[in-house]
């Protein structure tokens, strides 16, 4: 029986950071963006400014945020690299400022699973960056108390898209597209949300992403009273419980960019066949080398067959499995 404790255990074991290869020397002028870890604390370091300023004079600039979201847009291997680090962050102090930032890198990631061009993703990004802002004007009693929100204190937090809305409309008129995407990250596809209750269309989809990367984030990250999930099953966790919350096309953007498979976890693919995992692949990480040990009408086969996703164009991975489910 393979438990989330086990996968854990061999998600660590598996070390994927050693099976990476010696990358090339980037060219001379990509130089300075080949450090995920300064450019990471760059945007830190922009959230942590913004928020002191929203508490002091209520100015921030926008535009420096979309300026460090640009040089990350621009740049593939940047992104990649800032989302390794985003996956192994693992901070309980300012756990605000790294949701911030992290929930921009895995935006950006879904952003391009959606086709986004550069300018959107750019908007993406700085909206992500900075969709907690109204959190500001929430009380910290509020915000940091350690048992359960009272009703009353529930609607207090609820007020936070909007409160950001307006801080963000304070910095100029020509932000009003962000402050839009601020307002809204907490509305749901079938008018579930809040705080204005928008459904479908009505709700821009760059808010329906950070709405969900919002809910990812937090399930892979550690909280005081609970550990983190694995990313696989952090997705799986969305996809089973939020489901009704999202479209189809989020989720699907979820699941091809944000679901990292393990080696050793099963999973079935689109033919019906079941499979588990014996090497990943880091450029397509949705087309792990497989070996298959259940055919398509789900009998055990005598001997597993390697079967490597990335030279099969046909095949996917419909569904991952805990290995209670295979078929008896
Ligand atoms: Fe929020
Ligand atoms: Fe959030």
């Amino acid at each position: 029986m393979v438990k989330l404790s086990d996968l854990i255990k061999q998600e660590k074991e598996a070390s994927p950071k050693e099976e990476k290869s010696t990358p090339m020397p980037p060219p001379k002028e990509h130089q300075a963006d080949a450090e995920p870890d300064r450019i990471y604390n760059e945007i830190l370091q922009y959230v942590e400014r913004v928020m002191e300023n929203i508490k002091g004079n209520g100015r921030f600039d926008p535009n420096e945020g979309m300026r460090l979201i640009k040089k990350i847009v621009q740049s593939p291997q940047v992104l990649e690299g800032l989302y390794q680090k985003a996956l192994q962050i693992r901070d309980l102090e300012d756990v605000f400022l790294h949701h911030s930032v992290n929930t921009a890198i895995f935006s950006m990631k879904m952003g391009i699973a959606l086709n986004y061009d550069q300018e959107q993703l750019v908007k993406l990004g700085t909206a992500a960056l900075l969709h907690e802002v109204g959190i500001s004007e929430i009380p910290g009693k509020i915000m940091y108390k350690n048992s359960a929100l009272t009703e009353e204190e529930f609607q207090i937090l609820k007020r936070h898209p909007r409160y950001g809305y307006g801080i963000i409309l304070q910095q100029g008129k020509e932000f009003e597209w962000l402050a839009e995407i601020v307002y809204q990250e907490h509305e749901r596809e079938r008018g579930q949300g809040y705080p204005r209750g928008l459904k479908g269309e009505e709700i821009n989809e760059h808010a329906k992403i950070i709405g969900i990367v919002d809910i990812y984030e937090a399930l892979i990250n550690p909280r005081p009273q609970r550990k983190r999930f694995l990313p696989y099953a952090a997705v799986k966790m969305i996809i089973g419980t939020q489901k009704r919350y999202f479209s189809s096309e989020i989720i699907k953007a979820l699941l091809s960019q944000l679901s990292v498979f393990p080696i050793n976890c099963w999973i079935k693919l689109n033919n019906n066949m079941i499979g588990k995992v014996i090497e990943t692949n880091e450029n397509q990480p949705l087309r792990p080398k497989l070996e298959v040990w259940y055919d398509i009408k789900g009998n055990k086969m005598n001997e597993g067959k390697v079967i490597n996703l990335a030279d099969s164009p046909l095949l996917y991975i419909s569904d991952p499995l805990y290995e209670e489910e295979l078929p008896a």
